[in-house]
């Protein structure tokens, strides 16, 4: 039967192959442990997952959460399950920060570019958002003590410190202690949105910003979306006792009992038996190889032609065209030619970026990537024409 209302975010023009989506790949959901995990959570008749949950979120799913990140060399932060609240995915955990955080009016700093829907998010909550340039270390201090200095005073820095989309960039070590320094000097939140941070290939990332936090300026955003489903809803948020208070002590969360219990609580389930580390492991092979892939590809056909990093974990290639390319304009020709991307000035309203695109190496196979990247080149080459 065909449905008039669509049934999902993804939205594919038939024989595209669209590099554009930033999201998993349908191949790769770990359906049946989600099943099994399922089946033992709601065993027995359990009313658990069924009732209302804690306002923090499902306490034995917080101390699992715990346990798993701690034991994570990507993360390896120790702290206790006081420190996380439950959310349904880091995009409603922004929300509700902008909720208790801060007033219509308020200025927040992003990354320039950024990840595309945040800009939006804010502007949704009334804040002023005002871009920081990025350099190859992202975001660049330089720029934002600039503004600092200048007086500006922002209520949030929004940075997405590890593997950045759209950049694939990781701040360092020495950055992002510089970054909490600042937050201190000049009073405000880093609201970190760390999504990527555990999907590492070959070498660990910095570790996340939590780490470096001594005085209650970081809110780190974590999620299950990146590493199990984003259908699930179920992500977190990593902060001082003192912050995550402020959140559980919502009226938000307590009407609603917790954000997104039921998916946490089976999801509690996958992280007591080992599943969501084995999914983890599996999803940075095979992420690896399809990024490995894209490389290869780029560096066959376009050679010198463009610029870029191989990414060392997450989602993205940034590509820079020279500057007599917009992407804008090219995107249209690459859907004919069966491809398509987000353009640069997709991730910043400051219109910077009509020399760059932004390719996801994680929706499509191997060979559909090769072929995609084949489709890119044709299409670049007519735009040349
Ligand atoms: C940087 C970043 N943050 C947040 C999200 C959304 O996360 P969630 O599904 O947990 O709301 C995405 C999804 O693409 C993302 O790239």
């Amino acid at each position: 039967m065909k449905y008039e209302l669509p049934e999902l975010l993804l939205d594919i023009e038939d024989g595209v192959i669209d590099l554009g989506w930033g999201h998993p790949s349908s191949t790769l959901y770990p359906s049946a442990e989600v099943i099994n995990a399922a089946n033992i959570a709601l065993a027995g008749q359990s009313a658990t997952a069924f009732h209302y949950g804690a306002a923090q979120g499902f306490g034995p799913f917080l101390e699992s959460l715990n346990l798993f990140l701690s034991k994570e060399e990507s993360y390896g932060v120790t702290s206790s399950p006081k420190n996380l609240f439950l959310t349904a995915g880091a995009s409603q955990g922004f929300d509700m920060t902008c909720t208790l955080f801060s007033e219509p009016g308020d200025c927040v700093f992003v990354e320039e570019p950024t990840y595309f829907v945040i800009e939006k998010i804010f502007r949704e909550r009334g804040l002023d958002v005002i871009g920081v340039k990025t350099n190859s270390d992202g975001i660049c201090l330089q720029d934002l003590e600039d503004k600092l200095k200048k007086g500006i005073r922002p209520r949030f820095l929004y940075s997405i410190p590890t593997y950045q989309n759209p950049t694939g960039i990781s701040v360092p070590r020495k950055t992002r202690m510089e970054l909490v320094q600042l937050a201190e000097k000049y009073n405000f939140l880093i609201l970190a949105d760390e999504v990527y941070q555990l999907l590492n290939f070959d070498s660990l990332p910095p570790e996340p910003m939590m780490h470096f936090d001594k005085n209650n300026r970081v809110i780190s955003f974590g999620s299950f979306s990146k590493i199990l489903a984003p259908g699930m809803r179920v992500g977190w948020i990593h902060s001082s006792e003192e912050i995550i208070e402020k959140f559980a002590g919502s009226a938000y969360a307590f009407s609603g009992g917790g954000l997104n219990h039921f998916s946490s609580v089976i999801v509690n389930e996958m992280l007591k038996s080992g599943d969501i580390e084995i999914n983890l492991f599996n999803l940075r092979t095979t992420l690896k190889n399809r990024s490995d892939v894209m490389y290869d590809a780029l560096q066959n056909h376009f050679s010198s032609q463009i610029q870029f990093n191989k990414p060392e974990g997450g989602y993205y290639y940034w590509l820079k065209f020279n500057e007599t390319v917009n992407t804008e304009h090219l995107l249209p020709i690459a859907r004919k030619y069966g491809v398509a991307y987000r353009p640069g000035n997709a991730f910043s309203e400051s219109g910077n970026f009509d020399q760059y695109l932004r390719l996801t190496y994680t929706l499509y196979r191997s060979d559909e990537i090769e072929e995609g990247v084949e489709r890119l080149y044709k299409a670049y080459g007519r735009y040349l024409r």
